[in-house]
């Protein structure tokens, strides 16, 4: 009997030859698996189909959607996260939840192998491998595109039609795209030359901000406990929020990123991202924790936000720390409940207003009207003693 493979698939050509490939060179029985976390694609049918036609012995199709929403996407908006202050970390997300299943998988199955189909320069690669061996570190992997000698997409194709694997008659996109609900990557071709604005034809979720309606569109996002629950006080989902400040934000030129980043293999590469829905959200939902987190625990979350977005761009999501970290943040969302209006206009997305139960701005606090109630008179005493070592310091400074 054959060993077995279960292999992290697409149905684009990469992850076709993938399949075949396996077949031939590794003499494997190859199960593919196809996570839906959002990603614009054919139908599932269509590709499950498709896997099995090119040789895969079994062909799953798994709806993550609101496992990836309740398990993934949730614990990032927690953590606000945004790689290196402008990523909201989409495609980081989405590998860990692939490798879950991919682990049960092969597991259920009795496999050996997990193969994925990630070029040996990029993130993804490390991604997956490293969440393999964190949740069964008996599961060899192999990476057929890093291993195999068709370094030039002619090449791929030409092999690929030898072998009868079908090559997308359309027209080839000039880039590398990665999609999911929390956003949408694209890289290569004239984007590799980070002096060249993007042309428009990479943008799919957003308009030309020169080209969005005049008028500005509001939308009030409600949250419970840190997770959104409404728009304009309509209940829904998390996905479906998201799905509608996509739309919105999409439509008023809003999410739109460009960006040199720091890959964990060393290069600095440039991406453009479209991330209307996901910028939204982190937006208002960081702008609630402003009004009803404590100062300190407000500053110290964001230095910790940076550490859990840097964990998982580089593939650390099974791990300690980052469990732990996540612990953290989950106790600190229990007052971050409220309203938080949302401006778009022409690409920028702006907070209008918010209010919580939970607010810690006290009017009769900051105010400079007659409701006034701050006592002023021991800010005087207060200051002399705030201020006391430094002037010490300046005495001792003039003796040098
Ligand atoms: N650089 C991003 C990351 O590593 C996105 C990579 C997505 N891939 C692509 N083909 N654009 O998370």
């Amino acid at each position: 009997m054959k060993e077995k493979v279960v292999l992290a698939y697409s149905g684009g050509l990469d992850t076709s030859v993938c399949i075949k490939w396996l077949i031939e060179e590794k003499a494997l029985d190859v199960i593919a698996l196809v996570g839906d976390v959002g990603q614009k694609r054919q139908s599932l049918d269509f590709i499950r189909q498709k896997a099995l036609d090119t040789g895969a012995v079994e062909s799953i199709v798994i709806d993550m959607r609101e496992e990836y929403a309740a398990e993934y996407l949730s614990k990032a908006l927690v953590a606000n996260a945004m790689y290196e202050g402008k990523y909201p970390l989409l495609s980081a997300l989405s590998r860990p939840i692939l490798v879950k299943h991919l682990v049960r998988v092969a597991e259920a199955r009795g496999a050996q192998y997990i193969a994925h189909g990630c070029t040996g320069k990029g993130n993804d690669q490390v991604r997956f491998e490293v969440g393999v061996r964190a949740l069964n570190p008996d599961i060899l992997q192999i990476a057929p595109v890093r291993e195999w000698d068709l370094t030039t997409r002619d090449s791929e194709i030409e092999w690929a039609e030898a072998h009868n694997i079908p090559v997308p008659v359309s027209k080839e996109s000039p880039y590398s795209i990665d999609d999911n609900c929390w956003g949408r990557a694209i890289e290569c071709g004239i984007l590799e030359d980070p002096w060249v604005e993007p042309p428009s034809d990479v943008y799919e979720l957003t308009v030309n901000p020169e080209d969005a309606p005049d008028a500005p569109t509001y939308l009030t996002v409600g949250f419970e406990a840190g997770q959104p629950v409404s728009i304009d006080g309509a209940h829904m989902s998390f996905l479906e929020v998201l799905a509608t400040l996509n739309t919105v934000a999409g439509a008023n030129g809003c999410g739109r990123i460009d960006m040199v980043e720091n890959r964990l293999v060393g290069v600095k590469s440039r991406e453009i991202y479209e991330c209307p829905g996901s910028l939204s959200l982190i937006k208002a939902h960081r702008d609630l924790e402003e009004l009803v987190l404590e100062r300190d625990l407000l500053r110290y979350k964001a230095k910790i936000e940076q550490d859990w977005a840097i964990y998982v761009y580089e593939g650390k999501w099974f791990s300690p720390l980052k469990e732990a970290l996540d612990a953290f943040m989950a106790g600190t969302q229990a007052v971050v409940t409220g309203e938080v209006r949302l401006k778009f206009y022409k690409g920028s997305i702006t907070v209008a207003g918010r209010r919580s139960p939970f607010s810690l701005y006290d009017f009769e606090l900051a105010t400079y009207g007659e409701e006034d109630r701050f006592d002023r008179n021991s800010a005087k005493g207060f200051i002399d003693i705030y201020g006391l070592y430094l002037e010490s310091w300046a005495r001792q400074q003039r003796k040098l």
